[in-house]
């Protein structure tokens, strides 16, 4: 059919997200978060995650239903993210999904939950950024979250996904949520650093623009590394309490935003320039931060780059991204999946 209803599961990490769609309209997008139980712990502890998958993913599931109004008989296919991610959660989900299928005799995609995060882009909630109208290619993708911080080139969502480069230690959000930590804010850190750093200057403090020296990039062009940036962050910050003097807070999280701003979008048009692609997609919870929006508008319009950004609530990880995928999936023909999928944590683009 051309526009099949699908149901999306997500469980890569602290989200339980159920969504569902029919072609490229969001019908459903139901998420029930974890991240006050890891609030205490400063990241997601997998374990806790897990179970709370366990406990949150057959209410969102009738939440969703009800929302979509429809019923699972009524269902083409489902949907599930099989990785990457923290594997006792994804196994919550494809068990679920494993379940759904068999017993309601659908057809089962797995799929990946970086491509998924691409797939938000082709549902048709209005994207801001200076793009319009539905997902064209070819494009690249910029994916960062507390779990990952992936470049990616799009040539096609079902058949042509091509990993160009990735964190080599933390990801972006992680960045986000110890260096927040380490100046005594609560987690998750992006939301507040993001607070925190309005009236900052963000010049005051040059921090490190990890993996950007000439040197760095033959074989790091497209990777990125954060460690060194917190590294430099918590340094800093010891040597003027070390010299009795007020660490200047604003300051502080306004320039280490600086600094992960630049490194994220300057790789990310080194990408557009390098494949000579004129559009780029930004997905996942850091992009909730100002600064990265910002820059990411100004650069791309000065570079003549049409830059999408999907709804946030298609940004953060959610099942509707994934559902959206399997039903590009079902209409570009592709075969379902075959029962015995495992749940892959380290799969690659
Ligand atoms: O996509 P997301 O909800 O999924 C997970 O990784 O679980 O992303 C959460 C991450 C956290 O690390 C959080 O600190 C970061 O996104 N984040 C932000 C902002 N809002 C959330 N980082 C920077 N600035 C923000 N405003
Ligand atoms: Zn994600």
């Amino acid at each position: 059919t051309n526009e099949p209803l699908v149901l999306g599961i997500e469980t890569s990490c602290d989200e339980t997200g159920i969504g569902i769609v029919r072609g490229s309209t969001l019908l459903a997008n139901v998420i029930s978060s974890s991240m006050d139980e890891h609030a205490r712990y400063g990241g997601v502890v997998p374990e806790v995650a897990a179970r709370a998958h366990l406990e949150a993913l057959v209410p969102a599931l009738q939440a969703a239903l009800a929302e979509a109004d429809v019923t699972l008989d009524e269902l083409d296919a489902i949907a599930v993210t099989s990785g990457p991610g923290l594997s006792g959660a994804l196994m919550v989900g494809v068990g679920a999904a494993k379940a759904l299928a068999v017993s309601l005799d659908k057809p089962l995609y797995a799929v990946n939950h970086l491509v998924g995060h691409v797939g938000a882009d082709v549902l048709d909630s209005p994207s801001t950024g200076s793009g319009t109208g539905p997902l064209e290619y070819p494009t690249v993708a910029l994916l960062v979250s507390g779990g990952h911080t992936s470049l990616l080139l799009v040539r096609d969502l079902v058949s042509d996904v091509e990993l160009l480069g990735e964190t080599i230690d933390d990801a972006a959000g992680e960045a986000f949520d110890k260096v927040a930590r380490l100046l005594g804010l609560p987690y998750p850190g992006g939301p507040e650093i993001d607070r925190v750093a309005v009236g900052g200057d963000p010049k005051a403090i040059r921090f490190p623009r990890g993996l950007s020296q000439q040197k760095d990039m033959e074989k790091h062009r497209y990777d990125f590394s954060f460690s060194g940036l917190k590294t430099a962050v918590a340094r800093w910050v010891e040597q003027t309490r070390d010299a009795g003097d007020e660490v200047p807070l604003a300051d502080v999280a306004a320039s280490f935003r600086e600094s992960v701003a630049d490194i994220l979008i300057t790789k990310a048009i080194a990408a557009c320039h390098d494949h000579g692609i004129p559009r780029l997609l930004l997905g996942g919870g850091v992009v909730a931060n100002a600064r990265v929006r910002e820059l990411a508008a100004e650069r791309c319009a000065a570079e003549g780059i049409e830059l999408r950004i999907p709804p946030l609530s298609l940004c953060t990880d959610n099942g509707a991204m994934i559902a959206a995928l399997g039903a590009q999936l079902i209409i570009a023909g592709h075969a379902p999946s075959t029962l015995d999928f495992g749940a892959d944590s380290t799969l690659p683009a």
